[in-house]
């Protein structure tokens, strides 16, 4: 204990010189990492603030033309610059509907309708984002069908609408005939996109697969084709089946496009049928339009498409008209609507839809989205979700004769006198064809929009040929930007620490 007094005093007036150059260091050292954490706070500030004002750009927007057989619609999308990669950011701006018919017939009035909506579309985009914004068109079933027809035609077609979207002032990118495949997976993709089904935020704000997430099924009904699409279960094999990465994920999907079994294209199929049993073309009876009603329909609007060729009758000509009279007579209406499926190449075949087309057992929740919410919206049946009220309520419907259905539905007669036969159509290849059943009938959603975002083909369109929903997860990593955050911030905190502990090290060498 002497000892060692003795020794520490020894030290004391040399050590106290030494002790002061010490300190006198440690305080210039401190000083200097101070400074240093003091601009790397300043450095954070700016980089936040320049992020603020140069790295929001704001909204970005996206034009599609969906080319529809009866008529084309253009949508405007806009999302936010900064997150688009992100799931569920695209919506609707807004839609213009062109005034039929479709690209495939275009007439003057078509073009001059065509030509105002674009107008309007190009006022509601900055003028400076105009040369940015991609605009691409999609065509289908009803170009499908001309192409099929003649292959030249259809280019010229094609030629003539590309050649006017190349003179807006927009981004061109494509104006193509999509398959039905295509067509399929794209709506697919939009109803899941909308639903939120892709990605979620988890409580660390990253985006994450959704934990035991399901997708929904897609239905869509377009004039002249229909679409089915669902996620399948991994043993299902077969053409119909693609599979898709999306955020780093692996779908197994089902899709199947039937080819004139659009609801208009399905409806010659049914007028061609009944001219085929009838003898007397002034005058057919026809089981599904109302009693009272009668219609003259000139023959080329039956036997003009591709799709009933095959059934025109022997001795016709195309001046020929043909004479409709409505019965309302809902069993013989049935019978006749079943009547242009091939239900029986699928009896007794557990994974099998029509025509001897292979299909996995639906399962799950499914979106029936365009012509399906329009026929089930105008009977009144789309919140309903029983097989039976469905059967109940389209019976009472074809009972009604053209003055009574008059009377009730606030419907354009061109539409009204359809309505009948549609509701046919649809509980028949809901039912008999893709096999939904009074058990999962509940399943079915009709709906024609999400948060005001029509489900349609042409957003997944869109987000596919953009790039917009990644294959891989990675992508959405931080943003360069917040790296760069950061980096900054893991330099602030060092900095910071190594400072403390020079001031602790300091404080204990002056006073111990
Ligand atoms: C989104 O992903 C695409 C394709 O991977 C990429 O090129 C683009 O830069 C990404 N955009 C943003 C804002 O991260
Ligand atoms: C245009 O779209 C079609 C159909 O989706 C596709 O096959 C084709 O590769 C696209 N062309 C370009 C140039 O992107
Ligand atoms: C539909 O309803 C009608 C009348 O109520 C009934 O006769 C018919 O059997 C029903 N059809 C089906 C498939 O349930």
């Amino acid at each position: 204990m002497v000892k060692r007094e003795s020794q520490s005093s020894d030290h004391l007036t040399g050590g106290s010189h030494r002790r002061i150059m010490t300190t006198k260091l440690a305080t210039a050292i401190a000083a200097f990492f101070l400074l240093a954490s003091i601009a790397v706070i300043i450095a954070i500030a700016t980089v936040q603030v320049k992020q603020r004002t140069y790295l929001s750009p704001g909204l970005k927007y996206g034009i599609v033309l969906d080319a529809g057989s009866s008529r084309t619609t253009v949508y405007l999308y806009e999302w936010p610059a900064e997150k688009e990669n992100n799931t569920g950011v695209v919506t609707q701006t807004t839609k213009c509907p062109v005034k039929g018919p479709g690209i495939s017939e275009m007439n003057a009035e078509a073009w001059n309708s065509l030509k105002k909506c674009m107008e309007d579309i190009t006022n509601v985009i900055p003028p400076h984002q105009h040369k940015s914004t991609p605009i691409f068109l999609g065509a289908t079933a009803g170009m499908r069908l001309l192409h099929q027809k003649s292959e030249e035609l259809s280019n010229a077609v094609l030629l003539a609408i590309q050649e006017y979207l190349r003179s807006l002032p927009f981004d061109f990118h494509n104006a193509s005939i999509i398959s039905g495949q295509e067509e399929g997976l794209y709506g697919w993709i939009t109803v899941n996109y909308l639903m939120g089904n892709f990605l979620e935020k988890n409580i660390w704000n990253a985006w994450v697969h959704p934990h035991g997430a399901r997708t929904v099924g897609s239905l869509d009904l377009g004039g002249a084709s229909t679409q089915i699409a669902f996620t399948a279960p991994p043993d299902a094999r077969g053409t119909d089946l693609i599979k898709v990465s999306l955020y780093g994920y692996e779908y197994n999907v089902y899709t199947h496009s039937f080819l004139c079994y659009g609801k208009n294209e399905a409806e010659k199929r049914v007028l061609a049928e009944l001219v085929q049993q009838s003898s007397d073309w002034s005058h057919i009876n026809h089981p599904c339009y109302p009693l009272d009603y009668n219609i003259a329909i000139p023959g080329d609007d039956i036997f003009g498409s591709e799709c009933t060729k095959r059934n025109t009758p022997t001795h016709y000509t195309p001046e020929k008209t043909f004479t409709f009279f409505g019965q309302s007579d809902p069993a013989k209406c049935k019978t006749l609507v079943k009547s242009i499926f091939d239900l029986k190449s699928c009896q007794g075949k557990e994974s099998c839809s029509f025509n001897g087309v292979y299909q996995p057992p639906v399962t799950g929740d499914f979106m029936a989205y365009a012509g399906f919410y329009y026929t089930a919206g105008a009977l009144d049946i789309k919140g309903s979700n029983s097989l039976e009220k469905f059967n109940s309520t389209m019976w009472s419907f074809c009972s009604m004769d053209w003055k009574t259905l008059k009377k009730i539905y606030n419907i354009t007669e061109k539409h009204l006198k359809s309505y009948c036969y549609s509701a046919n159509y649809v509980h028949t290849i809901l039912a008999d064809g893709y096999k939904f059943n009074a058990d999962n009938w509940e399943k079915l959603n009709f709906q024609k929009e999400v948060n005001k975002t029509s489900i349609a083909w042409s957003l997944g369109y869109m987000l596919a040929q953009s790039n917009m929903i990644p294959a891989e997860a990675k992508l959405l990593k931080l943003p360069i930007s917040n790296s760069v955050f950061a980096t900054l911030l893991f330099l602030f905190s060092a900095l910071t620490i190594i400072t403390l502990m020079f001031l602790i090290i300091t404080l204990v060498r002056m006073f111990y």
